[in-house]
């Protein structure tokens, strides 16, 4: 069997999720790692069992024999890695955002179809167990189209303060907001046209954090679905879950509610706290990768291999980038704004 050979560039907590899925896939190999902190990176190498280390995606590109790499960097990092990867022939898993501005958005896209490489946005709500179902059932046809979508998908206040170092960089609709975004337009299968948002400030940066706090969305789709999007990272941190996430779908003849943050799946209690861990999420059962977080991973890797179509597609993922700008534009200007096509 062919094996893919993939270079992952970022050592974090996410990183560390693609090399344990390349480790087990028996058609993946993770052969180098890149990060700029270069002790981080070699700790990462043992610890996954990688052979190379760098510390520079370019030399990395030049030196190393891989034909995919995985993006894993910070959210506003991922285009300079996406575009040179692409100009060097390798196929591509970038993980969510694609990218965090237009002139990122429109390079990415325009070097990787330039390149003819595969490559897929690691939105992986498409994974998970409860939204794969809703759209099995609403694409038989029984509940008619859709009409409305509701989406709550929150971060408890520890991710913006502790987990994440670059959170001012970023934001929640680019960390959380993709994904909340992807899902309700794969199940209402449509795109934005009109975006209308309002946000909230001031609990982040009282704590020395420069980010909005929460962002409300009110999205109209082209053919007429409406749906509303929550996203914030102050939750209290003594919520059970890491996620506040709830979701709605009304369709013409059926309507479909998920709680993906407290179904009740776990719950494990100490003399301070209950946690509802979601564990559909990602863990090990006898040392084997469990988790629609793995799933996604798994399923670039058999497509690339199958040289089949991913269940991502880049132009949808650049769709929610470039909605995602609407959104945070619409929430400066107070005005509603028409969502920029690719
Ligand atoms: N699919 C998901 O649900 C999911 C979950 C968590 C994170 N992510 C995404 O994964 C990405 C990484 O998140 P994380 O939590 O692992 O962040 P992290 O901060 O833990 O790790 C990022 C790593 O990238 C390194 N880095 C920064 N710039 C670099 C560069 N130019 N070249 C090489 N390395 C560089 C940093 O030193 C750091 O070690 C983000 O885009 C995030 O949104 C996705």
């Amino acid at each position: 069997m062919k094996q893919l050979r993939v270079a992952i560039v970022g050592a974090g907590t996410w990183g560390a999720a693609h090399a344990s899925i390349y480790n087990e896939h028996p058609g993946a190999m993770p052969v180098a790692i890149c990060d700029v902190n270069r002790s981080l990176a070699e700790r990462f190498a043992r610890e996954h069992a990688i052979p190379e280390v760098y510390t520079d995606h370019r030399e990395m590109l030049a030196r190393c024999d891989c034909d995919t790499v995985a993006v894993v960097t910070p959210d506003f990092l991922h285009a300079d890695i996406a575009v040179d990867s692409a100009n060097a022939g390798k196929h591509l898993l970038i993980e969510k955002p694609l990218a965090t501005t237009r002139d990122d958005v429109f390079r990415t896209v325009e070097a990787i179809e330039r390149a003819g490489v595969q490559a897929m946005v690691d939105l992986h709500n498409r994974w998970n167990p409860p939204f794969n179902a809703i759209k099995q059932l609403v694409s038989t046809g029984r509940y008619g189209k859709a009409i409305s979508g509701h989406c709550r998908l929150t971060d408890k206040v520890w991710v913006a303060t502790d987990m994440l170092s670059w959170v001012a960089k970023s934001s929640i609709l680019w960390f959380l907001g993709s994904h909340s975004l992807d899902t309700l337009n794969w199940l209402i299968d449509d795109r934005p046209r009109t975006v209308y948002a309002v946000k909230h400030e001031g609990k982040l940066k009282a704590m020395g954090i420069d980010a909005v706090d929460s962002y409300m969305t009110t999205i109209q789709y082209e053919r007429g679905a409406i749906a509303q999007m929550e996203n914030a990272w102050i939750t209290p941190n003594g919520n059970s879950n890491i996620n506040d996430f709830k979701f709605n779908l009304l369709c013409e003849e059926g309507k479909f509610d998920v709680d993906a943050s407290s179904h009740g799946l776990l719950q494990v209690t100490d003399a301070e706290r209950m946690i509802t861990e979601d564990i559909l999420v990602k863990n090990f059962v006898f040392g084997k990768c469990k988790g629609f977080a793995y799933e996604s991973i798994r399923s670039f890797v058999d497509k690339v291999l199958g040289d089949e179509p991913f269940h991502v597609s880049l132009r949808e993922a650049a769709d929610v980038s470039l909605a995602i700008l609407g959104i945070m534009r619409s929430a400066e200007t107070g005005l509603p704004v028409e969502v920029e096509r690719i």
